[in-house]
């Protein structure tokens, strides 16, 4: 199947995406500020954040040398946030123990916080032309639709498997850093654009002869994937406590657990554990808000919010955290649906 890496570079000059703002560029910052960024987050979303990010620290020095405040603010929203300080972390590495310079091969790159097996991959194809095979979720869609490779993809020895097959079919030895690099964007565009998980566009794939699945009329079938992600629900009480200054009180989320690090309103397991930790004066002002849900990958959180207005210079002293001005809590790290609820749910 030698001619397949050839189609996929050849498909991708044409109708690949080549004009998001982390391409036509080798600059492995910016690259892997991206990669980072859209692991978990769709590319609609991950163009603004990545404009204000490389706008604000410019380069893998900027990064290191930046307050985690500031890292966090410029994350937040975006979720899963151990990402942010991973990259933080990263960046500080480079510095101290690369010179500064990110390390050209994937092998290297993998040793770095946050730089898994396919990310390190990546980079080093997109940024330094290296052969090296990247298999993210929407590459194994491809791979085991082209192989029909029906290996359980929860048993390590058949992922194992797919890895060396997605290696043998990289671009031949003969091949310049262009290619390699269009290689990679390509399979991650055709997983992203064509080979849809629901209804992929065989018509459009530039693979459709070459795709054993399509030749079996199956493609819907793979990739196979025995483990069911095991979802759980938690319900959190947020106390939203405001003064008339529109100073809001909040903490700084402890680790582990639920948006580490982030500042968050005071959170508790239950209105009673809530109402026990407000002052006695505060609870005939304490108004229920409407419940919402928050999905996470592996949790749907029911969240709780109360609202109660504070006379100006009132301490919360049994709840740890501190009064942050109006003006200054829109700039630190908040979970979403924390930064939605003080933006747009203010009650009169
Ligand atoms: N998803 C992961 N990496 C990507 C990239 N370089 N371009 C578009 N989508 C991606």
């Amino acid at each position: 199947m030698s001619g397949v890496a050839d189609k996929v570079v050849h498909w991708q000059k044409s109708h690949g995406r080549n004009s998001l703002p982390w391409q036509n560029t080798v600059d492995p910052y910016r690259v892997w500020l991206s990669e980072i960024m859209l692991q978990q987050t769709q590319v609609a979303t991950v163009r603004d954040y990545f404009a204000r990010f490389t706008r604000r620290l410019p380069t893998v020095a900027d990064l290191a040398q930046a307050s985690t405040d500031e890292v966090m603010g410029l994350w937040s929203g975006l979720g899963y946030y151990s990402r942010a300080r991973n990259l933080h972390r990263c960046a500080q590495i480079v510095m101290q123990e690369h010179g500064g310079q990110f390390p050209r091969q994937a092998a290297l790159l993998q040793t770095l916080p946050g730089i898994g097996r396919s990310t390190a991959a990546a980079i080093a194809s997109l940024c330094f032309g290296e052969r090296v095979a990247i298999l993210d979720a929407n590459v194994k869609r491809v791979l085991t639709r082209l192989l029909a490779f029906d290996g359980d993809l929860a048993q390590a020895a058949q992922e194992r498997a797919l890895w060396a097959l997605a290696q043998d079919l990289v671009p031949g030895d003969n091949t310049d850093a262009k290619a390699m690099a269009r290689y990679t964007q390509g399979m991650m565009d055709l997983g992203a654009t064509i080979c849809l998980a629901r209804k992929p566009l065989c018509a459009q794939c530039p693979l459709e002869k070459d795709c054993h699945a399509h030749g079996l009329d199956r493609m819907e079938e793979f990739p196979v994937r025995t483990r069911k992600l095991k979802r759980s629900s938690q319900s959190l009480w947020l106390v939203w406590a405001q003064d008339a200054d529109g100073a809001v009180w909040l903490q700084r989320r402890p680790a582990p657990g639920v948006w580490a690090g982030l500042y968050c309103l005071p959170v508790f397991n239950s209105e009673t554990q809530l109402r026990d930790a407000l002052p006695a004066l505060a609870h005939k002002n304490l108004q229920p808000m409407a419940t919402f849900i928050h999905v996470l990958t592996h949790k749907d959180l029911h969240i709780h919010p109360f609202y109660v207005r504070l006379a100006v210079g009132r301490r919360l002293n049994s709840i740890e955290g501190r009064w942050v001005a109006a003006l200054d809590w829109p700039t630190l790290g908040l979970p979403a649906p924390v930064r939605k609820l003080l933006e747009t749910l203010r009650p009169a």
